[in-house]
């Protein structure tokens, strides 16, 4: 779905696809030196990273190996509950494993602590964090994210994997939603 499709639904687009690959393209070519020689495993984490993942996977000049778990902090709401929860958890032992997990956005950052603690308690090697959106204002946490693709503002967004009630993930960019949409 292009941005022009629901345009009334948007106050304000924030990245265009051709950005977001452009800039996923610096960050591919920063990981293949960080990881020369090894397979990372790239952890997504569902159901927003999908899109993320799969254009990273795609540019990457690299052997990799994927996995997804899922977990829930956000309901169908707007604000992070700082609650989470396992859905779906790894296929893959990561005793020895690089791992890199990839996240859409970090906003409270409570999800991405709390996962990093949780596969750092499992063997792995190294656990890192791509997030491919980070809003800074709303830190709650300290979390350190290696790859960070776009600062942006705090402000409710979809697209490119961000839902808002389980829309709008198939939308090729970001952008704000107007506040028309969940009022
Ligand atoms: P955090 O725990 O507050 O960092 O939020 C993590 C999760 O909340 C993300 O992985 C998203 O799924 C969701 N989220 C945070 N901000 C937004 C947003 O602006 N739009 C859509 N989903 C969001
Ligand atoms: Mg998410």
């Amino acid at each position: 779905m292009k941005l022009d499709d629901v345009s009334a639904d948007l106050e304000e687009v924030l990245l265009t696809e051709d950005q977001i690959h452009e800039r996923l393209a610096e960050l591919s070519r920063q990981i293949e030196k960080d990881y020369e020689g090894e397979t990372p495993l790239l952890v997504g984490v569902l159901k927003g990273a999908v899109m993320v993942m799969a254009d990273l996977a795609k540019e990457l000049r690299m052997p990799i190996e994927m996995d997804w778990m899922a977990v829930s902090s956000y309901g169908s709401g707007t604000q992070s509950s700082g609650v989470v929860r396992i859905l779906k958890d790894l296929d893959t032992d990561l005793i020895g494993r690089r791992v890199l997990i990839v996240e859409d956005i970090i906003d409270s950052g409570l999800t991405l602590s709390w996962l990093l603690a949780n596969l750092r308690s499992r063997g792995a090697k190294s656990v890192d964090i791509l997030a491919l959106l980070r809003k800074p204002d709303a830190a709650k946490v300290d979390v350190e994210v290696k790859y960070v693709g776009f600062e942006i503002p705090s402000r409710f967004v979809v697209g490119y994997g961000l839902d808002y009630a389980e829309r709008y993930r198939n939308l090729r960019g970001v952008a704000v939603l107007a506040p028309h949409v969940y009022a």
